[in-house]
């Protein structure tokens, strides 16, 4: 007797035995959740998923949860159809509002009632709903981090209700694919992480100094040519000492269609980014008829502000941007086209006979402190609005755009702090807040820099300061400006990560914190709450095989 009830506490401690419990106590936190622990419904191998089965979306959204289920415990389910009884049910219901006996239309859902969704726990099951299939995928995610990891036999769920959605439209992660190359299958993962975080912008950084990574069919010299660096620089400043090891990769169209495939699977948006008129060494390396010296130029073998960049003045660079921009937009069906604009120096400008008669042709004067110069990228910048507007797109670009004034509709992405931002909504346009003490989390994560790989930067981005992050900046905007704020983005920048391991150690848990800031609303948050609720989520990342920092501060 003794030894059995011995081997049943050993067996309970291996999570083997009994009931494990659901924690609805998940990152991020939803927005409402209403909970009776009297009360459990028990899910058991075998019981069924529900779905609509004609459709896609939902299916792969069932077919998700089944999966994930599985992962995280062990425990089998069935896929069913919608009108049989199961232990989940996935259900999709269109807004449409009856008034007497008259159906009348709905308003038109916005984005963020679209991600929404509502659980139900009761003695019968658990019941999903939501008006669009991403509201689906978005309930999900929440079931699967409320499931207890470990092998288990069963899972005890609390009664509840939980209503969710997001706090903001855009919510974004960069990736810097072209200081280092990261594999397709890298990039899947890294939306996988992505998606159980709530986000749902994927900005694909992929030309730059150091390498041209985008294949554009009409320049096949481009990627081949202009993606590989003679050499990289070592260690963490720009000393000047080199591996002297060629370094390239980069991604064919196809591998990009692969991608956006992906992602939108998981209800992620991929924005790429080419990055002009500055940060161009790649291409100029190919075409050094592009640069306003004529050359030549090596693509980039160290870190930094680079003197050349894209001639301002010449034809063949709207050519050669129209050319490579087309492209991306036949590839990307993203609404949003990146357009970098940022760190874009001036002095090859200043000398160049041939932007010096662009300027002169436009009119261009300094005025209201806009150098002629500045207002030059303006120029480039409205011809690329034009054009990617014909192709029913709209530009985002970095904080340096307001320099020469911003163009009509240009959405503007603000890294050097929240003044680009706050300046940007002032004039009424959109925004996306990147501040790089708040978002860039190439820097360090903790104090103690012996305790972390060596990376950007020497202030640290911890996961407080990045819960700390206010978007809105209430001191600052009115209440009408704030409407201009779409989201919130964090960046992985990767001149110091060239490894799958080092770059989801600086990603998490910092992203936990960041989806936070993303999704709940300010009333939610608290850090020491939230540092409550990360162990739960560390354990996925585990047993996804995921690394993270384990300290979190
Ligand atoms: C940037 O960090 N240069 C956008
Ligand atoms: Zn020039």
């Amino acid at each position: 007797m003794k030894k059995l009830f011995l081997i049943l506490v050993l067996l309970a401690g291996m999570n083997l035995v009994g009931a494990q419990k659901a924690d609805y106590n998940i990152v991020p936190l939803p927005k409402s959740i209403t909970t009776d622990s009297t009360q459990t419904f028990t899910l058991r191998p075998g019981m069924g998923i529900a779905y609509d089965s004609d459709n896609a979306e939902v299916s792969r959204t069932a077919n998700f949860l089944r999966q994930w289920v599985e992962e995280a415990t062990g425990i089998k389910l069935k896929l069913m159809a919608e009108d049989v009884e199961a232990a989940i049910r996935l259900g999709v219901k269109g807004p449409a509002v009856r008034k007497g006996r008259k159906a009348v239309k709905a308003a038109p859902l916005t984005e963020q009632q679209m991600e929404g969704y509502t659980v139900e726990v009761n003695a019968t099951g658990i019941d999903i709903r939501a008006l669009n299939p991403i509201g689906l995928f978005r309930a999900a995610q929440t079931l699967r981090k409320a499931l207890p990891v470990g092998k288990h036999q069963s899972v005890s769920f609390p009664f509840t209700r939980i209503s969710d959605q997001p706090r903001f439209v855009y919510r974004g992660v960069l990736l810097d694919c072209a200081r280092h190359f990261y594999t397709v299958d890298f990039i899947k993962q890294f939306l996988d992480v992505m998606a159980l975080h709530g986000c749902n912008q994927f900005h694909w950084h992929f030309t730059e100094d150091q390498g041209w990574r985008f294949e554009v069919k009409a320049l096949p010299r481009l990627a081949v040519e202009g993606s590989v660096r003679e050499k990289t620089v070592i260690g963490p400043g720009n000393m000047r000492i080199y591996d002297n090891v060629p370094y390239g990769g980069y991604y064919t169209q196809e591998d990009c269609r692969e991608i956006v495939r992906y992602a939108a699977e998981r209800y992620i948006n991929v924005v790429p980014e080419i990055d002009m008129p500055g940060h161009m060494m790649g291409a100029l390396h190919v075409f050094p008829n592009l640069g306003c010296t004529g050359g030549p130029y090596p693509v980039a073998p160290h870190w930094g502000v680079m003197r050349d960049v894209l001639c301002g003045g010449n034809p063949e660079t709207l050519d050669f941007l129209k050319t490579a921009f087309g492209e991306l937009c036949d590839v990307f069906p993203s609404k949003f086209i990146h357009i970098g604009g940022d760190e874009c120096p001036k002095d090859r400008w200043r000398k160049c006979p041939k932007c010096q008669a662009k300027i002169k042709e436009l009119g261009l004067k300094e005025e209201n402190g806009r150098s002629p110069e500045d207002q030059l990228q303006t120029y480039l910048n409205h011809e690329i609005e034009q054009f990617l507007a014909s192709r029913g797109r709209s530009l985002i670009g970095w904080d340096e755009i307001l320099a020469g004034g911003l163009t009509e509709n240009a959405i503007v992405m603000s890294w050097r702090g929240t003044k680009g931002g706050i300046a940007a909504a002032k004039q009424n346009h959109r925004v996306i807040m990147s501040p790089n003490v708040y978002a860039y989390i190439d820097h360090p994560q903790l104090k103690d820099y012996s305790k972390q790989p060596q990376t950007t930067g020497g202030y640290q981005v911890s996961c407080s300061k990045i819960y700390s992050f206010e978007p809105l900046v209430p001191d600052a905007l009115t209440e009408e400006e704030q409407d201009c704020i779409l989201g919130v983005q964090a960046n992985l920048w990767t001149e110091h990560i060239a490894f799958p391991e080092h770059a989801f150690y600086q990603l998490l848990p910092r992203l936990a914190a960041m989806c936070e800031v993303q999704w709940c609303s300010p009333e939610q948050k608290d850090f020491e709450d939230f540092k409550k609720r990360l162990p739960r989520l560390e354990k996925l990342y585990d047993n996804l095989g995921v690394q993270h920092c384990r300290q979190v501060e």
